[in-house]
């Protein structure tokens, strides 16, 4: 399998727990990257692991997104940064390997089941893509 760098981790760093004064993202990113390079080639692409403001899942602290070209997109919540960290690396190695990206939720792990917010089907960019080439 080819390595590039379209696949993305995307988590939100507005995210704050109710009545606190936190912001898990920043925390978070930085055990996600520590966790995906421990993982080295175990895990057949490279992610770039990021922050951004608001993914609109504001009730479900905090939210992580995984993206890439030509794949479903998956927007994950509650994630906390001590318990899911394996959760999210175990999803990266999976992520890797799906040709479109597109899972169940029975095959993801355990963990990141009921915490599925969304799953975008990459077949919209496909779409319109073919639609620039007739144009
Ligand atoms: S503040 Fe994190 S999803 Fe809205």
């Amino acid at each position: 399998m080819t390595r590039n760098t379209s696949h993305r981790i995307t988590v939100c760093t507005s995210c704050r727990h109710k009545g606190e004064d936190c912001r898990p993202g920043y925390e978070l990113i930085a055990k996600l990257r520590r966790a995906i390079s421990e993982a080295g080639d175990s895990i057949p692409e490279d992610f770039e692991i990021s922050g951004t403001a608001c993914l609109a899942g504001c009730d479900r602290v905090c939210t992580v997104a995984y993206h890439a070209t030509r794949k479903a997109s998956y927007l994950f919540g509650d994630i906390q940064s001590d318990d899911d960290i394996d959760a999210l690396v175990d999803f990266a190695k999976q992520y890797a390997y799906l040709h479109d990206g597109w899972c169940s939720s029975i095959d993801r792990p355990r963990r990141l089941r009921k915490s599925t917010l969304a799953r975008i089907p990459a077949t919209i960019m496909a779409l319109e893509e073919s639609l620039e080439r007739v144009s």
